[in-house]
């Protein structure tokens, strides 16, 4: 028998995912006090009977650093947001979980620096929440994987350090939490040519070595993992920067692969841009999935929205709808 959250989170899906017009959160995403929320390269934590949103705070003026072979347009980096919501549809604002510093160049969460992606598991033996993010110098040259911890969900989150997993670079990236409480971290390496996943330890603070390398030579980012049926899916984009590209999934045995690669998962008008979005989370709610995406507005980065859309799975084939 469905449980009664259950068939409230169900029909709050249909309400709010499957029905108008498949686009929600989309340009005018307010928070309860009706402000537009500031959540880029989300991740959600679902931890006794809450969802909890944290994403890249983008404000103020979109500036492109000089010299550079791409279009490398940045905002200061503005920390890591939070929200939270019962049903996926109203969403409180909680504060900054992360906070940046000001006026300290050499510290990873100055805002002259990149906090990106940022994403958050809970640890059953530490009561810890942790927060992975991928941290980096506005010229990307850094490329690491940040962690912070707090004992609340909502925060604050106090910084620990950025790490080199295994000596790897690490850019875009992910966090994945198996139903056997082993989490992995998934993260553009190798100069953005082959992804590698990362087993963390136990206490989700560092990465071992045991990792493996996948989609190698393929250039992809933006991974958001999850798991159906006993099953990994992995979605990327190509490496466009903040441009949309066409989206691509992979499905493996294992989180540490190997990963057997698959087409475009986006289908009807739009699929080859990823509907002008680029993926960041996929959320399991109930059997259903959320395919979570950012459109970003790389002149005006502030200014960049959402997309949402329900993602189906069916007999290992991965589809995404646009309209
Ligand atoms: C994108 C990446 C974003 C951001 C951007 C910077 O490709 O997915 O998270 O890092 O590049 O140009």
């Amino acid at each position: 028998m469905k449980s009664l959250r259950s068939i409230l989170l169900v029909s709050a899906l249909s309400l709010s995912f499957l029905n108008v017009s498949g686009q929600a959160p989309n340009d005018k995403w307010l928070d309860t006090d009706g402000h537009f929320i500031n959540a880029h390269g989300a991740g959600v934590l679902f931890h006794d009977g809450t969802y909890y949103l944290f994403g890249e705070i983008k404000k103020g003026k979109t500036w492109l650093v000089p010299n550079q072979s791409w279009e490398d347009y940045r905002v200061p980096a503005g920390g890591v947001s939070c929200y939270s919501s019962k049903d996926l549809k109203r969403w409180k604002y909680e504060g900054i979980s992360l906070a940046p510093v000001k006026g300290q160049p050499d510290n990873d969460l100055d805002t002259g620096r990149v906090i990106e992606r940022p994403k958050v598991i809970y640890n059953s033996k530490t009561k810890q929440f942790v927060m992975w993010m991928h941290i980096d110098k506005k010229d990307y040259s850094y490329s690491r994987s940040g962690v912070a911890v707090s004992d609340k969900p909502t925060g604050p989150y106090r910084y620990i350090r950025s790490v080199k997993p295994n000596g790897q670079m690490a850019r875009d990236m992910s966090v994945f939490q198996d139903n056997d409480e082993k989490a992995y971290l998934i993260y553009s390496s190798e100069n953005n040519n082959t992804m590698q996943v990362c087993l963390l330890s136990d206490d989700y603070l560092s990465p071992t070595k045991t990792y493996s390398r996948i989609l190698i030579n393929k250039r992809r980012e933006a991974p958001a993992l999850f798991k159906n049926d006993g099953k990994y899916y992995l979605i990327t984009s190509l490496c466009t920067g903040w441009s949309p590209n066409a989206a691509m999934y992979a499905v493996a045995d294992n989180p540490l692969g190997p990963y057997k690669e698959f087409g475009n998962p986006c289908k009807g008008s739009g699929a080859e841009t990823t509907f002008e979005a680029q993926s960041t989370y996929v959320l399991a709610v109930d059997g259903k999935y959320i395919f979570m995406a950012d459109r970003w507005n790389k002149t005006n980065l502030e200014k960049s929205t959402y997309l949402w859309l329900p993602l189906t799975v069916a007999k290992d084939k991965v589809e995404i709808r646009g309209e």
